[in-house]
């Protein structure tokens, strides 16, 4: 039988490069031997992207920042149970973007609810399976919100309202409180060339996973 597989999460702020750099991550590991999945949240199972849909939907103006929580909470572990669990049971990796961590960093800020009553919930949508490794792509709030302006084709910098400026700023720091707190996040400077934080990326994912 095939030994379980790995399950890396990656998080960090819009703009970080998550999706950009899983793509590479992937295509570097499969070169590598190692049979691997992307995937993401919220969503990633038909269910979970279901869930995915009513909490992106503009028109839900009406969404109460803890039911906003409860969903994504339960995208999560419909998420876990039909599509990470049976992967790695299969005995291949799945690298999921975004995970819980995301949940913790953000529904603090953007709702002002306490990291532990979020936790709570996502205990319980979890039941204790965190990854085995968290790549933190962690990039200055300038830089991830010139890459998203650059990615919409939109003009830069004079553009950023001190709003978005302060809570992406706001984000960051949470997840890095949380890497400072936990041995499983693994923080990667991903304000270098996207070549560099692939390698850097797969010297942590050798050097934490075989
Ligand atoms: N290392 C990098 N250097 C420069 N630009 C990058 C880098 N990584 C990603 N980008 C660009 O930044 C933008 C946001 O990247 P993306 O992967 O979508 O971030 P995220 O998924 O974290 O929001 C994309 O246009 C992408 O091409
Ligand atoms: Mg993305």
């Amino acid at each position: 039988m095939k030994p379980r597989g790995r399950f890396i999460s990656l998080e960090g702020p819009d703009g970080s490069g998550k999706s950009t750099v899983i793509r590479g991550l992937q295509k570097a590991l499969q070169e590598r031997g190692v049979d691997v999945i992307t995937t993401r949240e919220p969503g990633g199972s038909p269910i979970a992207e279901q869930i995915r849909e009513v909490i992106l939907n503009v028109n839900n103006t009406a969404m109460d920042g803890r039911t906003e929580a409860l969903l994504y909470a339960a995208s999560r572990r419909q998420h876990l149970v039909e599509t990470i669990i049976p992967t790695l049971d299969k005995g291949q990796w799945v690298l999921s973007d975004r995970f819980v961590d995301s949940s913790l960093a953000y529904q603090g800020v953007a709702r002002q609810i306490p990291q532990e009553e979020v936790w709570t919930i996502n205990q319980f949508a979890i039941e204790g399976q965190l990854p085995d490794l968290t790549l933190l792509l962690d990039v200055p709030a300038e830089v991830g919100l010139e890459r998203i302006q650059k990615a919409r084709g939109q003009r830069q910098y004079d553009r950023l309202d001190r709003e978005s400026l302060n809570f992406h700023q706001k984000v960051r720091q949470a997840f890095l409180d949380l890497a400072a707190e936990n041995d499983r996040i693994v923080l990667i400077d991903a304000n270098m060339t996207y070549d560099a934080v692939i390698e850097r990326c797969l010297e942590v994912i050798a050097e934490r996973l075989n």
